[in-house]
């Protein structure tokens, strides 16, 4: 086998493992949320103050809800009080949503969860 061949070779077989994998990067490279945004422009409306105070929603800062409850109702809603968020975010923002929540206090500025 010459050296061109099996250069070909190599290249193929580089390729051949590569692009699966790159293809797979490309999909989890979307950003995650920025939920300050979100908050900013969406949950605040309700939620005041970036969710650490109460305004035509209840305060979501020191919440004694359970993640499940806090998660479902984000991706659930409630009817004719919350809009159902499920379509919007992905389960992993909802997740992300919930660090937030967790980690709001009520002397610092808020924080995207890492
Ligand atoms: C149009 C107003 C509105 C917007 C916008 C809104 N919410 Fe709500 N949300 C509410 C109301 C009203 C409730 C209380 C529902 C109830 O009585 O259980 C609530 C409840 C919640 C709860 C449960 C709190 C608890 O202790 O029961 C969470 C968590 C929550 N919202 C998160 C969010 C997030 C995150 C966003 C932004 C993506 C958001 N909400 C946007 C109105 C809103």
């Amino acid at each position: 086998m010459g050296t061109i061949e099996k250069l070909l070779i190599c290249i193929i077989l580089v390729l051949g493992l590569t692009s699966p994998a790159l293809a797979d990067e490309e999909k989890k490279g979307k950003p995650p949320l920025d939920v300050k945004a979100t908050f900013r422009t969406i949950c605040s409306y309700c939620h005041q103050d970036m969710g650490r105070k109460p305004g035509k929603a209840p305060q979501l800062m020191d919440s004694q809800r359970s993640d499940e409850f806090i998660f479902n109702r984000i991706k659930n809603g409630k009817p004719g009080q919350m809009a159902a968020f499920g379509s919007s975010f992905s389960d992993d923002d909802i997740r992300r949503i919930i660090k937030y929540i967790r980690s709001l206090k009520a002397d610092e500025e808020p924080q995207n969860p890492l």
